[in-house]
Parts: C-alpha cells; structure tokens; sequence
C-alpha cells in the first residue's frame, strides 16, 4: 500500500527554502511509494504563482503532486498527465472534481450567507479571486474576534444555513459548506485511493488544518504554528499528533523519522 502524504503549502512545505528542497531530496527517489496531495487555502491560480515564484527563487521545481486541494478544501483537482511522460512529473492540465463539487452543493446557499455576512461590519471581503462558489472570504481584524465569529455562527445556525465559519492566523474568515474543508477533502481521497488513516501523515501550521487533524491519520504541527492550532492541539491531544522541533518542511522530515515511516514499498 502507497503511504499517503499531504501537506498544507503556505509557512509548512513551503516557509523555508532549504527545509522544502531537503524533503524534496529525501522524497524524489521513492515519489513513486506515495501518494502527494498539496492541501492549501490558496486557488488553483493562486497555487500556480507560488510553484512559479519557488522555481525562480530556487531554481528548483515543488514534486507534483497526485492531487491538489485549493481553497481551504472547497475544491479538488487531480492531474492529467501526458502519456509520454512515465515519471508523472508533467502536469498538462488540472481537472476539477466534479463528484466533490456536486458532493458539497448540497444544502449551500451562497447567496444567502453572503447577504447575512454582509450584516456584519467586521467582516472586509477579502479580493475577488479569494472567492469561489463554496468559499465566501474575508479578513477579519478586531478586539472582538472571538464574540464575532461566536455571533456569526449562531446567526447562521439560527437561519439555518448549513456553513462552517474558519478561521486562521488571526486574521482570515472562510464560510464553506459544512461538508467541505481540507478534512474531509482530504478523507474523500484517502478512501477513493484506499490508503489506511494509519499510513497517512497530514501536516500544517494554521486554523484552516484543524479540521485535517480531526481526522485519524498521523499528524504533524510544525513548529512555527499559529496559536489557534496549538490551542486547539493543547485541548485536543491525540498521541497521534506531533508538534516539530524546527519550522515548516523541517517538521515534516521530524515526523516522518519520528513516526518511523518506512518510505520504501
Ligand atoms: C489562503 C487563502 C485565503 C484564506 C486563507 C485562510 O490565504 O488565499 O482566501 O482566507 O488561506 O484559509
Ligand atoms: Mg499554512
């Protein structure tokens, strides 16, 4: 069986330049023993700007993954690949998957939320391309915070609308259908590949990963982690969690020694 990785993007994989190319070292000879999913808050457009900035900083290119999970696991796209192409390493095009799509739209209405939303004065949209059908994004920056998340969700729940409210770094505040997010992305595609939760590792830094550690797999917190993840992990501590010695990719080579995952098929 392939063992499943996944990591978020932003301050985990990518923070550290010389921490995201040692994994890629330790990770390159036995790409094929894996399966790779990026899980990120970013859009697809978005993901393709970071991979192209890395290149010409590094001049190095990130592994490709198997599968992407763009705006905080609102939508998930696989790879096609060109026949000739045996290593898998040349994506042609991203397909959006159109079963997670329809899997989602259930019980969303978007228009709805974004018109209660809109009530709240706090709430500044973030730019247009943050926005998608099931992702509704805004920043969020005041001595309230926490009253106003609370009273949004309790006028959501008492319309009720079917939504989750997420937030991260203390700053970002994603609505997304309740059935969606980076978690359940990412267990929709550990069953769909027929991967263990005990051969999976996720790994993230924010508010938006939380819901990936709520999910039975192994787990890694990375050092540098918001505060509203090590919160969540001080009341949450699974033994299967580990939160990293060293920041972003670092932590994820920490855990995979740490969990003694045997990388070779
Ligand atoms: C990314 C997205 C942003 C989102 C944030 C937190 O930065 O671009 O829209 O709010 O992640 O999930
Ligand atoms: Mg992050």
């Amino acid at each position: 069986m392939k063992f499943l990785l996944v990591t978020d993007l932003d301050n985990t994989l990518i923070g550290d330049d010389q921490a995201t190319i040692a994994l890629i070292k330790k990770l390159t000879p036995i790409r094929q023993n894996l399966s790779l999913v990026y899980a990120t808050g970013r859009s697809l457009v978005s993901y393709n700007s970071l991979c192209q900035e890395f290149r010409l900083r590094t001049g190095q290119s990130l592994l490709v993954p198997d599968y992407l999970v763009t705006s905080v696991g609102s939508e998930i796209y696989s790879g096609v690949y060109s026949e000739t192409d045996r290593e898998n390493t040349l994506v042609q095009a991203w397909t959006r998957d159109q079963d997670w799509a329809n899997h989602i739209s259930i019980d969303w209405e978007r228009q709805a939320i974004a018109t209660l939303a809109s009530a709240t004065a706090e709430l500044l949209a973030q730019s247009e391309i943050e926005q998608n059908e099931w992702k509704l994004s805004y920043l969020l920056n005041s001595k309230h915070n926490f009253t106003i998340i609370q009273n949004l969700k309790q006028k959501l729940n008492q319309a009720g609308l079917k939504a989750q409210v997420i937030f991260s770094s203390d700053r970002d505040l994603d609505i997304l259908p309740k059935k969606s997010g980076k978690g359940k992305a990412v267990t929709y595609l550990r069953e769909k590949l027929g991967i263990a939760a005990n051969r999976t590792l996720v790994c993230g830094d924010s508010g938006n990963d939380v819901a990936m550690f709520e999910q039975m797999t192994l787990g890694v917190i990375v050092k540098n982690s918001q505060q509203e993840l090590l919160d969540w992990h001080q009341l949450h501590s699974y033994p299967n969690h580990y939160v990293s010695q060293r920041d972003c990719a670092w932590g994820i080579l920490e855990a995979i020694a740490h969990f003694q995952i045997h990388l070779f098929a």
